[in-house]
């Protein structure tokens, strides 16, 4: 059984995946609104997959059958893989990470979905450190094909192998990377966005013209701002600060426009309101 905690824009994709591929799983979250929510997200892409054709009627149900929800921790206890998807914040992770470590047999893999945070502190709030290790899974987690898989200072070669097999069980293209603030993956994204959200900070042009922009000219699926709405705004102001914080080099300095947009609850699609509105 995979457990996945936090059943936000990421944990549902998460779960849905991994019950696609025939693992069973507990989605656990704090309330049961959340989870509700969650499962009807779940259904939504699962029926669209199912309309497309990329999935037959029996797999959506059969995939849907495979997710239980949780609100108690306990119900993760026999998990032989957690996937951790809660908010990106070191603190809460580190005593999350603690409070498994004493829950879960000692065989079992703890992996986070962190976009930033250090998977060796994660690993330090264990005992199992070589256990610890990050499997990040991209937005939005049913089409995208990576599979960011982040080895911890102790992360065991045994643990980074059998992650990057479980992605590819899953049709994912799993990358091996070390674990430096942001990884790869957010290092190289997030100062595109903050660049982006400074261009209208400094009146350079719309959000609509600097998306049409970065679209036509450099065929990028999403515009930036439409991107940073997609990701959730708090979550690319939390990416920055650990990247600020970590390598302590100015140019990681969030936009004061994003600080601004999170402290009013603008924060982005999930929220309803971003950069554009939803
Ligand atoms: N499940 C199932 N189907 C979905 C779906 C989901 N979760 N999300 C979208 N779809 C469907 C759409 O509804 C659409 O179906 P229709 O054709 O029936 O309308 C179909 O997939 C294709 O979508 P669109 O036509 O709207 O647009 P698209 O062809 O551009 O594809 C996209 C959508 C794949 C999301 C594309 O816009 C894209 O690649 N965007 C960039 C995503 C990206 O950069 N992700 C990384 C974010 S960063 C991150 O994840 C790391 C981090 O730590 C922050
Ligand atoms: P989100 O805000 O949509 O959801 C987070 C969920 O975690 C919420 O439902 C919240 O109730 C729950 N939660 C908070 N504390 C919890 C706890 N102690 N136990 C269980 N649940 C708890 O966030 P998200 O965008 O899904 O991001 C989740 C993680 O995935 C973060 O680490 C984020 O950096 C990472 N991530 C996000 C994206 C993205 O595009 N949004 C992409 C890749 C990785």
């Amino acid at each position: 059984m995979i457990a996945v905690l936090g059943a936000g824009t990421m944990g549902n994709g998460i779960a849905q995946v991994f019950a696609q591929h025939g693992h069973d799983v507990v989605l656990r979250d704090l309330g049961q609104p959340i989870l509700d929510k969650a499962l009807g997200s779940i259904e939504k892409s699962l029926g669209k997959l199912a309309e497309k054709g990329r999935l037959s009627a029996a797999d959506r149900d059969a995939a849907r059958a495979r997710i239980t929800t949780a609100t108690n921790l306990g119900a993760v206890s026999s998990a032989s893989l957690v996937v951790e998807a809660i908010v990106e914040n070191q603190q809460v992770k580190c005593d999350l990470f603690r409070e498994l470590d004493g829950l879960t047999t000692p065989e079992t893999i703890l992996a986070s979905n962190t976009s930033s945070i250090s998977i060796t502190k994660l690993g330090a709030a264990t005992r199992r450190p070589d256990k610890v290790i990050g499997m990040h899974f991209m937005n939005p987690v049913p089409l995208m094909t990576l599979v960011e898989v982040i080895r911890g200072q102790a992360t065991s070669d045994a643990s980074t192998h059998a992650v990057m097999e479980l992605a590819r069980s899953l049709g994912k293209t799993p990358v091996e990377v070390n674990d430096y603030p942001g990884f790869v993956s957010n290092r190289v994204l997030m100062p595109m966005i903050n660049e982006a959200i400074f261009c209208v900070y400094e009146n350079v042009a719309t959000p609509e013209a600097i998306d049409e922009v970065m679209k036509l000219g450099m065929n990028h699926p999403m515009g930036p701002l439409t991107l940073a709405d997609f990701i959730g705004l708090d979550v690319c102001l939390a990416i920055l600060n650990v990247l600020h914080e970590g390598l302590g080099d100015p140019k990681y300095r969030p936009c004061p426009l994003l600080k601004r947009m999170v402290d009013a609850g603008w924060l982005g699609r999930k929220s309803g309101r971003g950069f554009y509105r939803y």
